[in-house]
Protein backbone atom coordinates (compact mmCIF):
# COMPACT_ATOMS: atom_id res chain seq x y z
CA UNK A 1 0.00 0.00 0.00
CA UNK A 2 0.96 3.51 -0.48
CA UNK A 3 -0.15 6.67 -0.14
CA UNK A 4 -0.19 9.59 -2.73
CA UNK A 5 -0.59 13.04 -2.28
CA UNK A 6 -2.02 15.30 -5.24
CA UNK A 7 -1.17 19.16 -4.76
CA UNK A 8 -1.97 22.03 -6.98
CA UNK A 9 -0.56 25.45 -7.36
CA UNK A 10 -2.64 28.91 -8.07
CA UNK A 11 -1.54 31.78 -8.82
CA UNK A 12 -3.89 34.41 -6.90
CA UNK A 13 -4.21 38.57 -7.84
CA UNK A 14 -6.07 40.47 -5.83
CA UNK A 15 -7.22 42.38 -8.63
CA UNK A 16 -7.80 42.23 -12.16
CA UNK A 17 -5.80 44.93 -12.99
CA UNK A 18 -2.80 43.15 -11.54
CA UNK A 19 -3.17 41.02 -14.88
CA UNK A 20 -1.04 41.57 -17.82
CA UNK A 21 -2.80 44.02 -19.71
CA UNK A 22 -3.62 41.04 -22.23
CA UNK A 23 -5.13 38.90 -19.64
CA UNK A 24 -6.91 41.67 -18.10
CA UNK A 25 -8.35 42.71 -21.85
CA UNK A 26 -9.46 38.43 -22.05
CA UNK A 27 -11.52 38.71 -18.80
CA UNK A 28 -13.04 42.07 -19.16
CA UNK A 29 -14.27 40.04 -22.72
CA UNK A 30 -15.73 37.30 -20.21
CA UNK A 31 -17.06 40.23 -18.16
CA UNK A 32 -18.47 41.56 -21.11
CA UNK A 33 -19.98 38.15 -22.55
CA UNK A 34 -21.88 37.44 -18.99
CA UNK A 35 -24.33 40.51 -20.27
CA UNK A 36 -25.54 37.77 -22.71
CA UNK A 37 -26.21 34.99 -20.14
CA UNK A 38 -29.83 33.70 -20.57
CA UNK A 39 -30.14 32.84 -16.46
CA UNK A 40 -33.94 33.62 -15.70
CA UNK A 41 -33.73 29.99 -13.44
CA UNK A 42 -30.65 30.67 -11.25
CA UNK A 43 -29.68 34.29 -11.51
CA UNK A 44 -26.47 33.24 -12.01
CA UNK A 45 -24.95 34.73 -15.21
CA UNK A 46 -22.02 33.34 -16.16
CA UNK A 47 -19.35 34.67 -19.24
CA UNK A 48 -16.52 33.02 -20.58
CA UNK A 49 -14.04 34.29 -22.71
CA UNK A 50 -11.63 31.62 -24.91
CA UNK A 51 -8.16 32.67 -26.58
CA UNK A 52 -7.29 30.31 -29.43
CA UNK A 53 -3.60 30.01 -30.73
CA UNK A 54 -4.41 31.87 -33.61
CA UNK A 55 -5.69 34.60 -31.37
CA UNK A 56 -9.25 34.49 -32.30
CA UNK A 57 -11.15 35.25 -29.24
CA UNK A 58 -14.60 33.24 -28.75
CA UNK A 59 -16.86 33.69 -26.18
CA UNK A 60 -19.69 31.57 -24.28
CA UNK A 61 -22.21 32.86 -21.46
CA UNK A 62 -24.62 30.41 -19.99
CA UNK A 63 -28.38 29.66 -21.27
CA UNK A 64 -30.82 27.90 -19.03
CA UNK A 65 -33.84 26.16 -19.92
CA UNK A 66 -36.84 25.79 -18.62
CA UNK A 67 -36.04 22.02 -18.40
CA UNK A 68 -33.28 22.38 -16.43
CA UNK A 69 -30.63 20.01 -17.40
CA UNK A 70 -31.00 21.17 -20.81
CA UNK A 71 -29.04 24.39 -20.41
CA UNK A 72 -25.61 24.71 -20.78
CA UNK A 73 -22.56 26.44 -18.96
CA UNK A 74 -20.83 29.25 -20.08
CA UNK A 75 -17.67 27.54 -20.28
CA UNK A 76 -18.87 24.56 -22.35
CA UNK A 77 -21.25 27.06 -24.58
CA UNK A 78 -17.91 28.89 -25.23
CA UNK A 79 -15.18 25.61 -26.09
CA UNK A 80 -17.75 23.94 -28.20
CA UNK A 81 -18.51 27.32 -30.47
CA UNK A 82 -14.62 27.14 -30.62
CA UNK A 83 -14.56 23.61 -31.52
CA UNK A 84 -17.11 24.21 -34.06
CA UNK A 85 -15.75 27.60 -35.81
CA UNK A 86 -11.88 26.65 -35.24
CA UNK A 87 -11.42 23.40 -35.56
CA UNK A 88 -8.41 21.85 -34.77
CA UNK A 89 -6.92 25.13 -33.35
CA UNK A 90 -5.25 24.98 -29.96
CA UNK A 91 -6.84 27.31 -26.92
CA UNK A 92 -3.98 29.03 -24.67
CA UNK A 93 -6.46 30.29 -22.15
CA UNK A 94 -10.29 30.91 -20.38
CA UNK A 95 -11.39 33.57 -18.89
CA UNK A 96 -14.47 33.32 -16.78
CA UNK A 97 -16.13 36.03 -14.55
CA UNK A 98 -19.39 35.09 -12.80
CA UNK A 99 -22.35 37.45 -11.39
CA UNK A 100 -25.57 37.02 -9.49
CA UNK A 101 -28.95 39.11 -9.49
CA UNK A 102 -29.07 38.31 -5.86
CA UNK A 103 -25.98 38.62 -4.61
CA UNK A 104 -22.11 40.48 -5.20
CA UNK A 105 -20.10 37.29 -6.62
CA UNK A 106 -17.04 38.34 -4.57
CA UNK A 107 -15.03 35.41 -5.16
CA UNK A 108 -13.69 33.15 -8.04
CA UNK A 109 -15.81 31.38 -10.01
CA UNK A 110 -14.65 28.11 -10.76
CA UNK A 111 -15.95 25.72 -13.85
CA UNK A 112 -17.95 23.05 -12.67
CA UNK A 113 -17.52 19.03 -12.77
CA UNK A 114 -19.14 18.79 -16.50
CA UNK A 115 -17.25 21.68 -17.69
CA UNK A 116 -14.13 20.44 -16.15
CA UNK A 117 -14.22 17.47 -17.69
CA UNK A 118 -15.25 18.65 -21.25
CA UNK A 119 -12.10 20.94 -21.38
CA UNK A 120 -10.27 18.16 -20.83
CA UNK A 121 -10.97 16.47 -23.85
CA UNK A 122 -9.86 19.80 -25.27
CA UNK A 123 -6.53 19.81 -23.45
CA UNK A 124 -5.87 16.18 -23.78
CA UNK A 125 -6.67 16.40 -27.80
CA UNK A 126 -4.64 19.29 -28.40
CA UNK A 127 -1.43 18.19 -25.84
CA UNK A 128 -1.02 21.70 -24.41
CA UNK A 129 -2.50 23.43 -21.25
CA UNK A 130 -5.10 25.26 -21.29
CA UNK A 131 -4.57 28.08 -18.96
CA UNK A 132 -7.63 29.34 -16.98
CA UNK A 133 -8.42 32.49 -15.18
CA UNK A 134 -11.24 32.34 -12.87
CA UNK A 135 -13.01 35.73 -11.44
CA UNK A 136 -16.41 36.62 -9.62
CA UNK A 137 -17.47 39.87 -10.20
CA UNK A 138 -14.99 42.10 -8.32
CA UNK A 139 -12.17 40.72 -6.24
CA UNK A 140 -9.53 38.09 -6.60
CA UNK A 141 -8.58 36.59 -10.17
CA UNK A 142 -7.26 32.74 -9.67
CA UNK A 143 -5.18 31.39 -12.46
CA UNK A 144 -4.90 27.67 -13.10
CA UNK A 145 -1.73 27.01 -15.28
CA UNK A 146 -3.54 23.74 -16.75
CA UNK A 147 -7.14 22.29 -16.70
CA UNK A 148 -5.93 19.12 -15.23
CA UNK A 149 -4.47 21.20 -12.33
CA UNK A 150 -8.36 20.93 -11.17
CA UNK A 151 -9.30 17.80 -12.66
CA UNK A 152 -6.66 15.47 -10.92
CA UNK A 153 -7.16 11.47 -12.14
CA UNK A 154 -9.53 12.55 -15.14
CA UNK A 155 -11.07 9.74 -17.24
CA UNK A 156 -10.09 10.36 -20.71
CA UNK A 157 -9.28 8.59 -23.80
CA UNK A 158 -6.55 6.35 -22.29
CA UNK A 159 -8.97 4.18 -21.22
CA UNK A 160 -10.78 3.71 -23.80
N1 LIG B 1 -22.74 27.87 -14.60
C1 LIG B 1 -21.84 28.17 -15.57
O1 LIG B 1 -22.17 28.76 -16.61
N2 LIG B 1 -20.56 27.79 -15.38
C2 LIG B 1 -20.12 27.10 -14.28
O2 LIG B 1 -19.00 26.61 -14.29
C3 LIG B 1 -20.97 26.97 -13.12
C4 LIG B 1 -22.42 27.16 -13.38
C5 LIG B 1 -24.13 28.26 -14.81
C6 LIG B 1 -25.05 27.11 -15.06
C7 LIG B 1 -26.37 27.67 -14.60
O3 LIG B 1 -26.94 28.39 -15.69
C8 LIG B 1 -26.00 28.67 -13.52
O4 LIG B 1 -24.62 28.93 -13.68
C9 LIG B 1 -26.25 28.16 -12.11
O5 LIG B 1 -25.70 26.92 -11.92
Amino acid sequence: MRKQKITIELTVFDTIEELSSANQELMRLAVKARKNAYAPYSNFEVGAAVLLENGEVVIGNNQENASYPSGLCAERVAIFQAGAKYPGISIKCIAISATSKNYTVDKPAAPCGNCRQAISEYEVKQRSPIKLFLMGETGEVVVCNSLADILPLAFDNSFL
